[in-house]
């Protein structure tokens, strides 16, 4: 079965999820967030105690590791051995857990397949770190999005509910992890050389959306 596949690659805070959910409701078509599954690992990491900095305990905890995505309510739910756990990896720590043990390549390798499987049967938009530089290479269209950073931190800030919240804390959070995640070994966030590159910084989410379906649709 040949499926279209879209790949949305880019730094935290660069509206990847809210764009990839409108362009995959615009293409009618599934929205799969990597990062989800990334989140899970680093919760269950949480929840089993597993020293993950242990190759041996890590490559033990992966072989059980049982991640999937189901339908409900229209939206991709995040299941971990038949649980719905899609509620419990937004936390500040889990974040920062996803990220560190994400530079891991067993994590890495574990979710390989769970994301190409998706693909085999689903026309869809993926967004992540490395969708178009390693796990769809082949895409039919790869974006990256990106923004200023001062502009990433203060979109990020108003999403936070938290009277307590400060700002500079959230951008010092967002460039740690950021640079993380562009300087591990394994699969670096980095655009793809055939990525079309768009800077959100200054520009709505409409228009980003409309600039991809422009892109895609053009005759
Ligand atoms: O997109 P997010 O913020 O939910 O992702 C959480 C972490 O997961 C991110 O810091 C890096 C990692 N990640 C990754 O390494 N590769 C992906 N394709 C998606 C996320």
């Amino acid at each position: 079965m040949n499926t279209r596949i879209i790949t949305i690659d880019g730094p935290a805070g660069a509206g990847k999820t809210t764009v990839s959910r409108l362009l995959s409701q615009r293409l009618g078509c599934v929205h799969v967030d990597t990062g989800a599954l990334y989140r899970g690992v680093a919760f269950e990491i949480r929840q089993q105690k597993i020293d993950w900095e242990n190759d041996a305990a890590l490559e033990e905890f992966l072989k059980d590791l049982d991640l999937n995505f189901v339908i409900e309510k229209k939206a991709l739910a995040l299941m971990s051995s038949g649980r719905n756990i899609t509620n419990f990896i937004r936390t500040p720590d889990i974040t920062m857990l996803a990220s560190s043990s994400s530079a891991k390549p067993q994590v890495r390798a574990a979710l390989l397949d769970i994301q190409r499987n998706i693909a085999k049967t689903k026309d869809a938009v993926f967004e992540g770190r490395d969708m178009g530089t390693v796990v769809f290479p082949d895409a039919a269209y790869k974006f990256f999005l990106f923004a200023d950073l001062n502009v990433r931190a203060a979109r990020r800030y108003d999403e936070m509910p938290d009277e307590k919240k400060d700002i500079r804390r959230v951008q010092k959070q967002m460039e740690m992890r950021d640079d993380k995640d562009s300087r591990r070994k394994s699969a670096p966030l980095k655009p793809a050389e055939d990525a079309i590159k768009i800077d959100s910084s200054f520009l709505t989410i409409e228009q980003v959306v409309e600039r991809m379906i422009g892109i895609i649709e053009k005759p």
